[in-house]
């Protein structure tokens, strides 16, 4: 049957949102989308409040050709995760965190956004109708996609008159095929992820497709991703593709200071607080190229990302490699990370949300 357009779908229906567990392969989910039962749409107009949403079976959406997110990119997106405890309770992590990014994206992108109520409200709406999607504990968790954008039509560059809120959800692993293996980055020194004055410091829809080139390139070298450098003096090093950046020497963790071309990413943040609670000294600052090359240690960050330790970074043909395993620094703080996004060590600093 065809896909409901915005308004069937948006119709009201019963939600059964089965406690039996979806048949999936848990032991081999990767980083693809895995359609699930429900998502969650709210549509407000231009220079009017986002009030009141609701679930409705997950499907096809149906815009304008003239839209103003297909034709101007009007978009913005973030990423959460749910986890399955052990005692079978659904856990977020920091929603709040997302929904403040959020709102920061959408006055840069002019557009309203949803209350940080109305934000983790959704979430767990839709955690919840899908849950037997959330995979088993210890298998992988339910990545959930909350996406803001200009759903109504423009001709001439302006903000659409109609704005959704919508999020969907998808089963997920390891974001890599590599799975938990060391990453081997690549130094991009051609193509720009992000420059002062633009977007690259809120989750913008189009962010994302410009780095695809560089990506696909060092991919088919057999990179398994690419590092920005900053756009003016092709010196520090910003971001990868998906995930933020960090250096380890000694007792010192560094990481790009968030200066408007750096996502501020909740992985990031916490990583931060994590290692800062064991005693490393953090310092978000520039950091050079030739520091990380210098570092004992690299590791990304980020929701879809975890953390990844980086084996190796090849820039201008030299490639260096680092500390892996279970020297590496950066898998004492990812235990710990996971430990509380998964119930299993206690939340002391209020990060996880029991839905
Ligand atoms: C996330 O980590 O949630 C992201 O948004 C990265 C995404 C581009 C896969």
């Amino acid at each position: 049957a065809a896909a409901p357009s915005l308004q069937q779908a948006c119709e009201p229906f019963t939600i059964n949102s089965d406690d039996e567990s979806a048949d999936v392969d848990w032991d081999n989910l990767g980083f693809s989308l895995m359609p699930t039962d429900y998502m969650y749409v709210m549509k407000c107009a231009r220079e009017k409040n986002f009030e009141q949403g609701q679930l409705s079976r997950y499907g096809n959406i149906e815009f304008s050709p003239s839209a103003a997110i297909l034709n101007y990119g009007q978009g913005i997106f973030e990423g959460a995760k749910a986890c399955r405890k052990a005692d079978g309770r659904l856990l977020l992590f920091r929603p709040d965190q997302n929904a403040i990014r959020m709102q920061i994206g959408a006055e840069r992108m002019c557009m309203p956004s949803p209350s940080i109520d109305q934000f983790v409200d959704a979430v767990k709406q839709t955690v919840a109708a899908n849950k037997r999607w959330v995979p088993p504990p210890g298998k992988g968790s339910l990545y959930v996609r909350p996406l803001l954008m200009g759903s109504g039509p423009v001709l001439g560059i302006a903000p659409a008159p109609e704005f959704t809120f919508l999020v969907y959800a998808s089963p997920v692993g390891n974001y890599f095929k590599e799975g938990l293996a060391p990453l081997h980055l690549y130094v991009e020194d051609e193509f720009d992820r992000a420059s002062y004055g633009g977007t690259g410091g809120i989750k913008a829809i189009s962010n994302y497709a410009p780095v695809m080139k560089a990506q696909l390139r060092a991919k088919s070298r057999g990179f398994s991703d690419v590092l920005y450098l900053d756009s003016v003096k092709k010196r520090y090093v910003e971001e990868v593709s998906a995930s933020n950046i960090f250096t380890v020497k000694g007792n010192l963790i560094a990481t790009p200071a968030t200066n408007g071309t750096i996502l501020p990413g909740v992985t990031r943040r916490s990583i931060i607080e994590i290692a800062r609670d064991l005693g490393y000294q953090v310092e978000e600052r520039l950091v050079t190229v030739d520091e990380l090359l210098d570092a004992d240690e690299a590791f990304c960050t980020g929701t879809a990302v975890g953390v990844a330790s980086v084996g190796s970074i090849t820039y201008h043909n030299t490639r260096v490699e680092f500390r892996t395993g279970s020297e590496a620094v950066c898998g004492g703080l990812y235990s710990i990370l996971v430990g509380i996004q998964r119930g299993i060590i206690d939340d002391n600093k209020g990060w996880v949300v029991e839905i």
